[in-house]
């Protein structure tokens, strides 16, 4: 690492997002530099948060749930209380441990849930109304993770007293809140809770600087502080959550809350060179798509290749395109599909797969279907990355899937409610938000958690944990993961470089490129057109990715500049 921009006053928030998004590659700035400990997350009052965490004595899974409850607070479009997320971790010895504390779809809720009479899909329903919930899974989660691999010196109400105090007195927010918050006015102007908290009293638009008081929020953090998960799924949270659903037709009652169960799960486990990749399995597809991915670029002289070459993004695109396939035909929660997680992540799999890429021209997505693999019957989100003095790595993508959710606050609880139900399959073959078509492993079922592309990652070297890598974006967050690792492992860049890199995804259907700004100049345009691509019409932003690398001499943070991020440590 050349160069470093070190933490002199324990906080830098980044927003390069201002000067240029996304930012070419030649002009990265250096990764933030910490000795021991560091955060990078979404929030520079979340990133803080865990740091202090840390520095009074605490480890990395103190710090995720400290900085998930501040997130909650401070950045509500997708830190939450109403959602859920994955967490993914390799210990300073080399444990891994992947906990899924994604929503679940309530008891009562049936195959048939988003279709009108004649089969059609209802719009909208499963983004923007109480049915669009699952069961909540974040608090379960979060108190989970303190609880089972915390250092044991930080009490529940400590963990929860910076969001308690942030929720309560206020905080200053950024240019970039007051703009999100701007642009939902109408989403929040629909539900009489939201508007109370999320739209001023006096009318006027936020602006950076304004104070952003929830006390409901406060009570609702201060319950959990109190009383633990039953402060959430049971009692009077509970209490408003199950009437407000039954009031307005949504169906999560009492029993889907109190018997909601964050749960651990296998890691998915790959290789890329000296480089081993553990990450989310089922009902996430992230970590399966990354291993595939990586599993068939084996074959390819990726590095030959060039960063940013018109062959280099073509190999990608078609590695995309058939990892994309297979993700809409056998990915799903894994409680209730035979999901193939050993096929899909196999070396050999992914050969055969691979062994129809042409280098000279795009394979069309109609001519791609999912590989044949016998299923055996047994069986706006945001990233945080944490890295503490003992080594400890703790990757976390939490959501409310879109952003602000349901735009549905909880009367009296202060809280958004997910629409993770639209990451189901409303009907095989209908695109959900993120164009993501499927079919029965990822069908609605009561109890069943709907399909997820987060992938928070923790790359291994030599058994250490050498990476933290994540990032929100839909569908996009794989791809997004999986070309910042290669962007270090393979192209040499340093954290920040990889991190900042433009990027471009794939994802099988729509049969086209999504790139952004400045990924392809125009020879790089033209050859790929001229091998049968079709790029979007316009270029966009792909994921958030905050990152960590862990180099010998102390830990180098990117926060990604295409949203506010910020990275804390010491
Ligand atoms: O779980 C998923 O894949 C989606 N609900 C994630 C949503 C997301 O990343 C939105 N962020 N920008």
């Amino acid at each position: 690492m050349s160069s470093k921009t070190t933490l002199k006053y324990g906080i830098v928030p980044v927003l390069f997002a201002l000067l240029a998004s996304p930012l070419a590659r030649a002009a990265s700035p250096a990764p933030v530099y910490a000795q021991e400990a560091l955060v990078v997350s979404a929030s520079p009052l979340a990133s803080e948060a865990g740091a202090e965490v840390m520095r009074q004595g605490g480890n990395a899974f103190d710090a995720a749930a400290a900085v998930g409850f501040v997130l909650a607070v401070t950045w509500p479009e997708a830190g939450n209380l109403g959602g859920g997320g994955f967490l993914v971790s390799v210990t300073a010895d080399g444990t891994a441990l992947t906990l899924d504390f994604r929503e679940k779809a309530p008891s009562h809720a049936g195959k048939n849930l988003f279709l009108d009479e004649d089969g059609e899909v209802i719009r909208d329903v499963s983004l923007h109304s109480p049915l669009a919930s699952g069961v909540p899974g974040s608090v379960d989660g979060l108190l989970r993770i303190w609880r089972d691999h915390g250092s044991g010196r930080v009490s529940r109400r400590e963990l929860l007293a910076p969001a308690i105090r942030l929720a309560r007195d206020g905080f200053i927010i950024s240019r970039e809140l007051a703009q999100t918050l701007n642009a939902k006015r109408e989403l929040f102007a629909n539900n009489a809770a939201a508007a109370r908290i999320f739209v001023r009293e006096d009318g006027r638009p936020w602006q950076a600087g304004d104070l952003l008081v929830q006390p409901e929020l406060a009570t609702t953090l201060s319950r959990i502080a109190r009383s633990g998960r039953e402060g959430f799924y049971e009692g009077p949270v509970a209490d408003l959550i199950a009437l407000q659903q039954a009031a307005t037709g949504g169906l999560i009652t009492r029993d889907d809350l109190a018997s909601y169960e964050s749960k651990y799960r296998d890691p998915v486990r790959g290789s890329y060179q000296d480089y081993e990749i553990v990450s989310m399995g089922p009902p996430s597809s992230g970590g399966v798509l990354v291993v595939q991915m990586l599993n068939m670029l084996a074959a390819f002289p990726v590095e030959e290749l060039g960063w940013g070459s018109s062959r280099y993004v073509h190999l990608l695109t078609e590695i995309e395109r058939r990892a994309y396939a297979d993700r809409a035909e056998y990915l799903g929660d894994s409680d209730f599909f035979p999901v193939p997680v050993e096929t899909l992540t196999s070396p050999g799999y992914a050969a055969d797969r691979a062994a129809t890429i042409s280098m000279e021209r795009a394979t069309p997505s109609d001519e791609v279907s999912a590989g044949s693999i016998e299923i055996h019957e047994s069986p706006q989100t945001t990233h945080y990355s944490i890295v503490d003095a003992e080594g400890n790595a703790v990757g976390v993508t939490t959501t409310l899937n879109a952003s602000f959710g349901s735009g549905i606050v909880i009367d009296g609880a202060g809280f958004f409610m997910n629409n993770e139900m639209d990451d189901f399959v409303a009907k095989p073959g209908v695109p959900n938000l993120y164009g993501l078509v499927g079919g029965e492993a990822n069908a609605i079922a009561p109890g069943k958690r709907m399909l997820s592309s987060m992938s928070p990652t923790v790359v291994t070297r030599d058994g250490k944990p050498a990476m933290v890598l994540g990032s929100p974006g839909g569908s996009t967050i794989i791809t997004t993961v999986m070309q910042v690792f290669l962007n270090v492992a393979v192209h040499d860049m340093d954290i920040q470089e990889a991190v900042n890199a433009p990027r471009h995804h794939h994802q099988w259907l729509p049969d086209r490129i999504m790139y952004e700004e400045r990924a392809f100049p125009a020879d790089v345009r033209e050859a790929l057109e001229a091998m049968g691509h079709t790029l979007a019409d316009a270029p966009r932003t792909i994921g958030a990715a905050n990152c960590i690398r862990i180099g010998e001499d102390g830990l180098y943070g990117a926060p990604d500049p295409r949203r506010q991020s910020a990275a804390a440590g010491y």
